[in-house]
């Protein structure tokens, strides 16, 4: 990915000192794509710096966690008071904001930065989402905006706010896109189990919402994946595949961090339990078998109706997972003292990301026009939509619930949803449970103030502020 975004800016006119541990591949770059710009090889950690014009910039692609550190302490003591070592690896905010302040007290700018759209993205334009100071970005924002993709002639690159913001925008990214697919699998699964589609029908399906709505990156992938054949065997591609869904980590971190923050951040905590669980073959084999529901057939205008059914409920569930993402960066913003522009998170994400989808125009839209929207939901389009989308969706998770088909994250984007719009949530019962066995207190509907009743008083529970 390194040596992409290193030919990305060379094919932009920026002359590009290019370093790697292995000398051999250095050179393999040069050798392989000098043609495409100017890069100046370097040798050593000493040589490398020595090319860049000051202050320095200097890009570093290495693995989260130790790597990062190590790299971080070979180069920064070769530096001077204000250069800038931008990380574009997907560290972990909380690295990167510890790492920004052991080197602003040097005088160093750290960027944590998350880069998104994979190799590909790298070359042909991602989307960049920059943290660190206001300062670093005069400088750097300019190039991340001339590699970035590009949406409507804007860049998909922006400062997102100081020091860790970068990385933590990136990492719910990350969440939304394993919500976005864990959904997106999840409609695969009913249309083949309850609507009867072939991986091939499905594809077609796919194709269709591809143009409406529902229209992204991944839906287009989900139909290229489905319409494949395996070569060896000449079987759908989809049926050769095992079962158990790997990780590399940030949804994780989005959960947990989402935790921290108490965040509400369902569709992406059920999508990454349900990596997990795909992968708990000896669990998944002591309960395979067990009783379920039942799956009628459906008849061929049936099938239709589903599908539909089905598309409503995929949408309703894709928009109130962005929102929880949206409401999580918002959440993070006011821990960390970030001003995050909700809209350009929005638009950075229009192109060159995983989760680049036609709708983050309109979310994009909606923030434009209220900068202090809470949720997407008091958005009078994404209302309408959602209140359209009650039947089907209900219908969506009845049905799957009947047939015993999992759809964890649909199903907890609908709770979500009906947890938010209750007038009275059963959290007051919670509160009476908590102040009985642990004298923890609630708060009244009637009058301000804490309360304790003294539960065990002989059967005669007393009340006291
Ligand atoms: C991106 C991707 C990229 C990668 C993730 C997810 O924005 O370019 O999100 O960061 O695909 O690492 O990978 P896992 O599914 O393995 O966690």
């Amino acid at each position: 990915m390194g040596r992409n975004l290193a030919r990305n800016f060379a094919r932009h006119g920026v002359a590009v000192a290019v370093h790697n541990r292995s000398a051999g591949r250095t050179r393999a770059l040069v050798e392989e794509f000098g043609h495409e710009g100017v890069f100046v090889p370097a040798e050593s950690p000493e040589e490398f710096v020595a090319a860049l014009e000051r202050p320095r910039r200097l890009i570093i692609m290495v693995q989260a966690g130790a790597a990062t550190d190590a790299v971080v302490e070979e180069f920064a003591p070769l530096l001077e008071p204000g250069d800038m070592i931008v990380d574009g690896g997907n560290a972990h905010f909380a690295d990167t904001r510890r790492r920004e302040a052991a080197l602003r007290a040097r005088g160093i700018h750290f960027v944590g930065t998350g880069i998104s759209g994979g190799e590909e993205g790298a070359l042909h334009g991602p989307s960049i989402m920059v943290g660190g100071s206001e300062e670093s970005y005069s400088l750097l924002g300019p190039l991340f905006e001339a590699i970035s993709a590009r949406v409507d002639g804007e860049p998909c690159a922006a400062h997102i706010g100081t020091d860790g913001a970068g990385h933590f925008v990136k990492m719910v990214h990350n969440g939304i896109e394993y919500a976005d697919m864990q959904l997106i699998a999840e409609a695969y699964d009913l249309l083949r189990q309850v609507a009867g589609y072939t991986p091939a029908e499905i594809a077609g399906v796919f194709r269709r919402w591809n143009e409406g709505r529902l229209g992204s990156y991944l839906i287009e992938i989900t139909a290229e994946v489905l319409a494949h054949i395996d070569p060896a065997t000449g079987a759908p591609f989809v049926d050769i595949v095992a079962d158990a869904a790997g990780q590399k980590g940030t949804g994780r971190w989005t959960v947990q961090t989402a935790l921290d923050l108490a965040s509400p951040v369902t569709a992406v905590a059920q999508a990454t339990f349900a990596r997990a669980a795909s992968g708990q073959s000896e669990l998944r084999a002591a309960y395979r078998g067990l009783p379920g529901g039942t799956t009628p057939q459906l008849s061929r205008t049936e099938a239709e109706r589903f599908t539909s059914q089905v598309e409503q409920a995929l949408y309703a569930s894709k928009v109130v997972a962005y929102d929880q993402g949206w409401t999580m960066i918002q959440d993070a913003a006011a821990e960390y003292g970030w001003k995050i522009d909700l809209g350009s998170v929005a638009r950075i994400w229009r192109g060159g990301c995983i989760i680049r989808a036609s709708f983050l125009d309109r979310i994009r839209a909606a923030y434009a026009a209220d900068q202090d929207l809470v949720s997407l939901l008091g958005e009078m389009e994404f209302a309408m939509e959602i209140t359209d989308a009650q039947v089907p969706w209900r219908e969506t998770v009845a049905s799957a619930a009947r047939r015993g088909i999992p759809v964890p994250a649909i199903s907890a984007a609908l709770a979500h949803y009906d947890t938010l719009r209750a007038d009275r949530l059963p959290a007051a019962l919670l509160q009476g449970q908590r102040d009985y066995f642990g004298a923890h207190t609630y708060r009244r509907t009637d009058r301000p103030g804490t309360f304790h009743t003294h539960w065990a008083a002989a059967g005669r529970p007393e009340t006291s502020e």
